[in-house]
């Protein structure tokens, strides 16, 4: 969480400071700030809210320099004030932080025995006095934040200015994203391409414990010793057009409606390698799928769903065992580790603190083989693992994940048959059917997505409520919790998901007229069953809305109501059935009034605990 940005260059910089930030407001909107050396004096705004507002209050004090630091905040340590957001100064140094510092309380005591004032009470203010402190003992700018950060137990990306240094910034990472930015004469820094895009491609991924020194002609980076070492050149292939909104209002609407094209893309893969084979999960792939013996999934929020969906179909298809769990539960427990099982992690964006730490946490108890879903390449989950697949859904931008999900989905479908295909449990045939729905896919969600115009004209029954049930079955089970988890995230509307089987051992409690209940019913081998289970919600008076397919022969009639996608596509029914509850929630939020790209309290990316 957070987003931070840097520039310096001969021309003004404030203008991509504050584009930039606005690009990077999905990894948190509660205050923005930038800081500015200007002659021998560092400026700095800061407001509360969003970038939009500190961006008025900049233009109005009429920033402009060579050389500038920015930053979005999502509050951890300290409240939403303008003392607390970023950037901290200290004595004519400026920084910016996104992460946490675990140790910041000796920090500050230690510091203010040392005479400093602190301003704010966040983390972040010990490491700008910290440096001003080693500055005063005679160290350089880049020397003060390597003596620093030494010092600091956590997770941190800096970027730091000081106004007796106007040529150049140093920057720091460990734990959280931070990369250079590589102009003609000016160069940049940030938390995710995004930010600096409008000015260049070319990127150096800085590697965990590296710091660097930042001018307008060169790049230094030293390693966690503070040796000088040489980082790759990568050319980004994030394009400008995903970043932004075009003809739609939101970006989760414009994500939702992605979904044909971002599945297309993603098994583009798949096809192109003629079927389910090692080598799309990587290189050493085919020897690490073959030790392969079971499977443990780890992940967070949306990612976690799509792993519960993934738990059945690898079970079923490939016959391993395969257990799913919440990242932030597995890495503080006693687990039990077998070697012989493939720990998956699945992130979107491939920053997730818990789902790294408990991927790190999995290989501390000798599981070694690893692999990662992650929609963003080169960050830091793939690269800590052995085997990745990259789901091709482009940017997402919107904070309630759509199509990062359901390209996961098809990147999870494609280990369960690959797995299958390494044990000898795929008959050509079964993967030629396989690969035939996948190309039906896209076309199968298009179908889905042009039934909202029918999804719309539900969200009137869900707008006044407070609270909404969603049932499933089976494998739909986890589409059920994923539309819950949607129709919360940005109506606010309290929603949740249960296995329909398991209505009558304590939700039916709740049921009653002014419950309205989404149920996910396509027509497969569970259908009858929840048909049952919906009797019993409909002779409690509780309102049916129900999303299934063309063949399963439901009728609207009193108190139900039904939407049909247009037949059901068997094995990859779930990644159809997910188009419907995304839209729900989308329309639901719409209707509401709510923030629906940036609900409240939450960021895309959450690289906290
Ligand atoms: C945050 C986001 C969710 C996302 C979860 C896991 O909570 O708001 O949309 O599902 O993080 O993120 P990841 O990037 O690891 O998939």
């Amino acid at each position: 969480m957070c987003g931070i940005v840097g520039a310096i260059a001969d021309r003004d910089v404030v203008p991509v400071l504050i584009e930039g930030l606005k690009r990077l407001e999905y990894r948190g909107y509660d205050s923005a700030g930038i800081a500015v050396v200007d002659g021998a004096d560092i400026r700095r705004v800061r407001r509360t809210g969003r970038v939009a507002a500190m961006e008025d209050a900049s233009a109005a004090e009429g920033f402009a320099a060579t050389l500038g630091i920015g930053h979005t905040r999502w509050a951890t340590h300290g409240g939403v004030t303008e003392s607390n957001a970023h950037p901290h100064v200290s004595h004519g140094v400026a920084l910016v932080h996104n992460g946490i510092i675990e140790n910041h309380e000796q920090q500050r005591e230690r510091l203010k025995a040392l005479g400093y004032e602190f301003e704010s009470q966040t983390d972040t203010e010990v490491i700008a006095h910290l440096i001003h402190h080693y500055l005063q003992d005679g160290a350089d700018l880049l020397a003060a934040l390597q003596r620093a950060v030494k010092e600091l137990h956590g997770a941190y990306a800096l970027a730091v200015v000081s106004r007796k240094e106007p040529e150049r910034m140093v920057v720091a990472r460990m734990g959280c994203p931070l990369l250079v930015g590589l102009g003609e004469g000016e160069n940049f820094v940030a938390s995710d391409v995004s930010a600096i895009l409008q000015a260049t491609r070319r990127v150096i991924f800085l590697e965990e414990g590296d710091t660097a020194e930042i001018s307008r002609d060169a790049v230094r980076v030293f390693d966690g010793d503070d040796q000088p070492v040489q980082r790759e050149e990568h050319l980004s292939d994030v394009s400008l057009s995903s970043l932004e909104l075009g003809p739609y209002r939101h970006f989760m609407q414009k994500e939702i409606h992605e979904q044909p094209r971002a599945l297309g893309d993603t098994m583009e893969a798949i096809i192109d390698a003629g079927g389910f084979e090692p080598t799309l999960f990587g290189k050493d792939a085919d020897a690490v799928l073959r030790e392969v013996e079971g499977v443990q999934i780890l992940a967070c929020g949306t990612s976690f769903y799509a792993g519960s969906v993934a738990r059945y179909w690898i079970e079923a298809i490939s016959g391993l065992p395969c257990s799913v769990e919440i990242a932030s539960e597995y890495r503080y427990r006693t687990a039990v580790a077998n070697p012989k099982h493939l720990v998956v992690t699945i992130s979107q964006s491939g920053e997730t603190l818990d789902t790294m730490e408990a991927l790190k946490y999995a290989k501390s108890l000798g599981q070694d083989l690893t692999l990662s879903i992650c929609n963003v390449p080169e960050s830091a989950i793939p690269r800590a693992s052995r085997l990745v697949f990259y789901t091709r859904a482009g940017a997402e931008i919107g904070v309630a994940s759509t199509k990062a999900f359901t390209t996961q989905l098809v990147g999870l479908f494609a280990l369960a048959a690959t797995l299958a295909k390494v044990n000898g449990r795929l008959p050509e045939a079964k993967e030629a059917e396989y690969i035939e729905a996948l190309r039906h896919l896209p076309g199968d969600v298009q179908h889905a997505l042009n039934l909202e115009p029918q999804v719309a004209m539900w969200s009137e029954h869900f707008t006044p409520r407070e609270h909404a049930l969603f049932l499933g079955r089976g494998v739909h089970y986890p589409i059920a919790l994923e539309g819950a988890l949607k129709l919360k995230e940005i109506s606010y509307i309290h929603a949740e998901a249960y296995p329909a089987g398991e209505l009558k051992h304590g939700p039916l409690a709740l049921v009653d007229d002014d419950m309205p209940v989404v149920v996910i019913a396509p027509n497969d081998s569970l259908l009858e069953k929840v048909k049952s289970n919906m009797q019993e919600v409909r002779a409690r008076g509780g309102q049916l809305f129900v999303f299934t397919d063309a063949d399963s022969n439901f009728a609207d009639s009193e108190g139900v109501h039904v939407i049909r996608t247009e037949r059901h596509v068997g094995v990859l029914s779930p990644i159809v059935h997910t188009i419907p509850v995304q839209m729900l929630a989308y329309h639901v939020a719409l209707a509401r009034g709510t923030d629906v790209d940036k609900p409240r309290n939450l960021a895309k990316s959450v690289t906290v605990e």
